[in-house]
């Protein structure tokens, strides 16, 4: 399970977004993109235009979490203007197995998101269709808020769930309050795919904070397989 940093440029300077992604580029795996359309959260960030205007700019590829209503409509021009993976809310989807194959026909990488209230358990057939579960670890909306760690045994029965179909590679992502100080414990549950937003933006040095963030990762999940190692 390889660890993947994808900081989130909501807690970055909205009018420098291509000096931005470029300060990590060499240090993260993706550039997460927060999509928010002031109903299904109560935030306005940015659209299409913008991450198209992104995508013209960025090396590295992006990472679309879409917290808007009907993304049924929406999802598949994301992938359409080239974002690599686009997440949208299983709570705003009226037909999730449509909207995913519509994103993986144009292209990208399908990831459906769950609140923290929202169980997976009930979408698990559904897996096949998707290539990411993204588990929020906030309530969608705002960046910097506090961790929720009863979310925790949640991110841990996804992991048993995807260890239960081992043939599915579908990565689990968090997304919230992840930091030095509770990526570990996100790793030790099973994440393999992080978001950081303030954790990156609001350091000194962005790259470092990336590089920072997933030795801790590497480290906290190395530690998980040895144990599951019957071999040690
Ligand atoms: C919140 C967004 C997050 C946000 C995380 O709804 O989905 O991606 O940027 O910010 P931090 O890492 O500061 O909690
Ligand atoms: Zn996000």
């Amino acid at each position: 399970m390889a660890v993947q940093i994808a900081p989130s440029i909501l807690s970055a300077d909205f009018a420098r977004l291509a000096e931005v992604e470029s300060s990590v580029a060499d240090s993260a795996d993706w550039l997460h993109v927060d999509v928010m359309d002031n109903h299904f959260v109560p935030n306005l960030t940015l659209g299409l235009s913008v991450v198209r205007s992104l995508l013209r700019h960025a090396t590295l590829p992006i990472d679309c979490h879409l917290m808007i209503e009907d993304p049924d409509r929406w999802a598949a021009s994301y992938a359409e203007v080239g974002a690599r993976n686009v997440t949208f809310h299983v709570e705003a989807a009226a037909a999730p197995v449509r909207t995913a194959r519509a994103i993986r026909a144009a292209g990208a990488r399908a990831g459906l998101a769950f609140k923290p209230a929202t169980p997976i358990e009930p979408y698990a057939d559904l897996l096949p269709e998707l290539d990411m579960l993204l588990v929020m670890t906030v309530e969608p909306g705002f960046g910097g808020q506090a961790f929720l760690d009863v979310v925790l045994p949640k991110l841990r029965r996804a992991r048993a769930l995807l260890r239960g179909r081992d043939n599915l590679d579908v990565w689990l992502q968090v997304d919230g309050g992840i930091g030095p100080d509770t990526i570990e414990r996100c790793a030790e549950a099973g994440a393999d795919v992080f978001v950081a937003g303030s954790a990156v933006f609001g350091a000194d040095d962005p790259a470092k904070a990336v590089h920072a963030l997933r030795e801790q990762a590497d480290r906290a999940a190395g530690a998980v397989s040895a144990a599951d190692d019957p071999d040690g």
